[in-house]
């Protein structure tokens, strides 16, 4: 009786596996979709900015049809900050087979590269792909990666800094060295301050806890303070707007969650769009599309967003002009 079980059993799975590969199932070759996808996501760290990006993702890849639970599964991994643990995370997902790695800002994006250069990977918010060794090109990145960048107008964050507090001869830049995102937005200020006739004071760190004295360097020494889209200073906004705040130095960021954590001002995109256009990405390519053909999407559509808190604190008025251009005030 057993023997017979078994007999049916593995019958059965025979009939079914032999069902399966006749329907076209997940080998592809026929042209048929396949029914479920699997994308692993690798987010650097839980912070407000990369948290609605990643939300927004979510609802990009739905826009197209991709929907979690349905025809989707989506395994979400939190890097803790650490290029170690992301590592890990992504030789998971290569394990794992899953079709598409999602990787949301640049250190998430170089661990999963340095794990796989078969599976697709899309990143997002990454400032700088080239200089990250992500793309070889912008409009032609040429291997196994591609996604949506964050790069910013310098120029246009000076202009606002001009317009809000003007007369500042020196500028200080707090950011970390170590991430290519930040570095170089960090050689377009140069640009800018060389151009411009004005002196620039750089405090580097290499991690959160540089952070105050960093910022109290520059706080003693600068007119302004600028920081480009650094991860390690977004998370400890904190810190460095007490300092700031408390010497009345108006500081300068990059990013919307930036200036809602107690920066001043930027002058930036808006992250839930970028989101819902990486979302899009993945899906192109979970309908078959190559990431070595398909360009960086560059988010062009820039808004300027002020803190009334920190600016009430460090007595700066907001210019009516901006308000009546509809700058986001937080
Ligand atoms: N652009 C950053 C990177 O390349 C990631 C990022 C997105 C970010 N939004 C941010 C960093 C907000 C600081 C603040 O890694």
């Amino acid at each position: 009786m057993k023997k017979l079980i078994t007999l049916a059993l593995t019958l059965a799975l025979v009939a079914s596996t032999l069902f399966v590969t006749g329907c076209g199932g997940n080998s592809g070759d026929s042209g048929d979709k396949k029914e479920t996808f699997k994308i692993g996501i690798v987010q650097l760290v839980e912070h407000p900015s990369l948290d609605t990006i990643r939300e927004n993702i979510i609802k990009g890849l739905e826009d197209e049809g991709f929907k979690e639970g349905e025809n989707l599964e989506i395994d979400y991994q939190n890097g803790q900050n650490d290029m170690s643990t992301m590592k890990n995370i992504a030789q998971k997902f290569v394990g794992d087979e899953v079709d598409v790695i999602v990787a949301i800002a640049t250190p998430a994006a170089q661990a999963a590269l340095s794990e796989t250069t078969d599976i697709p990977i899309i990143f997002a918010a990454v400032t700088d792909p080239a200089k990250a060794e992500l793309v070889m090109d912008n409009d032609a990145p040429g291997g196994n990666v591609t996604g949506t960048s964050d790069a910013i107008a310098v120029d246009k964050i000076m202009a606002l800094a001009e317009q809000m507090t003007p007369g500042f001869k020196t500028i200080g830049a707090l950011y970390n060295s170590g991430e290519a995102n930040s570095a170089s937005v960090i050689e377009d200020l140069k640009a800018y301050a060389k151009k411009n006739g004005l002196k620039l004071e750089t405090s580097t760190v290499t991690n959160t806890s540089e952070v105050q004295q960093a910022a109290q360097t520059l706080a003693d020494k600068c007119d302004i303070v600028f920081s480009p889209i650094d991860n390690t200073v977004a998370s400890s906004m904190k810190v460095a707007t007490d300092v700031f705040n408390k010497a009345k130095v108006p500081f300068y960021v990059s990013a919307d969650s930036m200036v809602n954590d107690g920066g001043l001002a930027t002058c930036g995109i808006d992250y839930s769009v970028l989101g819902k256009e990486t979302g899009k990405m993945v899906a192109q390519v979970l309908n078959g599309s190559d990431p070595a053909t398909m360009a960086v999407k560059t988010m062009s559509d820039l808004q300027v967003y002020i803190n009334q808190e920190t600016a009430d604190t460090i007595g700066v008025k907001i210019p009516q002009d901006l308000i009546d251009k509809g700058a986001n005030i937080l």
